[in-house]
């Protein structure tokens, strides 16, 4: 293929020259290697996320839709197992909608401490939330939680502290990250838990209209990325110049996410020129799939006791109850 070889020269020689930007650095890396990728968590910008959240309320997107019902329907069990007082850590907040599925239904929540990269975003919806629980103490955190991190101190009287992890972002990790997070999150739940939503493995042509809707919400999100880098990096990225592919790797239970290439072009991004072919592509996303099963071995080697499983009665969807001893 037509890709260059990795230019370590030309990348140390851009580091040294200017602070890069996390974006910039990850960006340059990624167009680098012979199978391009960048990492999904630059989607987030203001709007990245605004086009996230109608991706949520899409038909053809069940797994928000379905985890709320779950959420809604076992309340009151996942309430009992949370118990009185609890101080609630969210990794990768957004727009903070799922947790007052939570708040609401706890018994006397005393702390709410959303996680989340995006600073703006964040102070944002942490506002709306004190105002509506005026009860709760709302501490944000703006970190980037792949991270070890340093989280308020408990308060005195406090209950269980509570991991919450929704929307299956979990299986936006590699296997190897997606172990390494649940390690970081025991230490910091330690004689709490975590409850964490995850989809399911499923009949592909449901799992790949989800990625591929109608109306081609998705497929803007995607071409979202290379718009924000023509913004903030100044690169030169053709919009019209790529297309969305999602597709399902069933060997890999994954639906992986691609901006492909429609022609042979080259961009430039901090003085070096990135070669495309046709259908070369820049791989974007990967959604895990897991089995309740395979999820609950995937807790215990990360030092959880899984307690009680939630799904909806199509088993699209699942919410994991797992005790940090
Ligand atoms: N984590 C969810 C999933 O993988 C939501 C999500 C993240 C998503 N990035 C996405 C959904 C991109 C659609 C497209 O399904």
């Amino acid at each position: 293929m037509g890709t260059p070889a990795f230019n370590l020269h030309a990348f140390r020689a851009a580091q040294r020259a200017a602070p890069l930007s996390d974006f910039a650095r990850e960006l340059f890396a990624g167009l680098s290697l012979g199978s391009r990728s960048i990492s999904p968590k630059f989607f987030y910008d203001v709007a990245g996320s605004a086009l996230f959240d109608r991706i949520c309320e899409l038909p053809e997107y069940y797994p928000t839709r379905t985890e709320v019902r779950i959420l809604t329907e076992c309340a009151d069990e996942i309430a009992a197992q949370i118990g009185p007082n609890a101080e609630i850590v969210e990794f990768g907040a957004g727009s903070l909608t799922k947790v007052r599925l939570l708040l609401d239904a706890l018994e006397a929540p005393k702390r709410y401490v959303p996680i989340d990269i995006s600073g703006e975003h964040l102070e944002a919806a942490a506002a709306r939330l004190r105002a509506d629980y005026p009860h709760v103490i709302v501490q944000p955190v703006v970190a980037d939680y792949t991270m070890p991190l340093v989280l308020p101190s408990r308060d005195k009287g406090a209950g269980q502290r509570v991991g919450f992890f929704p929307g299956s972002t979990l299986g936006n990790f590699s296997p190897d990250e997606a172990l390494a997070f649940l390690q970081l999150a025991h230490r910091l739940l330690r004689g709490g838990g975590l409850l964490l939503g995850v989809d399911l493995v499923k009949d592909p042509a449901l799992l790949h209209a989800a990625y591929n809707d109608a109306q081609g919400v998705t497929a803007a999100f995607n071409l979202n990325l290379l718009r924000r880098a023509n913004a903030e990096l100044d690169t030169d990225f053709d919009l019209g110049g790529f297309t969305h592919a999602a597709f399902y790797n069933s060997p890999m239970r994954r639906i992986e996410m691609h901006l492909v290439s429609r022609r042979a072009q080259t961009v430039t991004l901090d003085g070096q020129r990135f070669a495309f072919e046709e259908g070369e592509t820049i791989h974007t996303e990967n959604s895990h799939k897991f089995t309740v099963e395979g999820l609950r071995t995937l807790a215990v080697k990360a030092g959880f006791r899984p307690a009680a499983v939630w799904t909806d009665p199509d088993h699209l969807f699942s919410v994991h109850w797992l005790q940090a001893a």
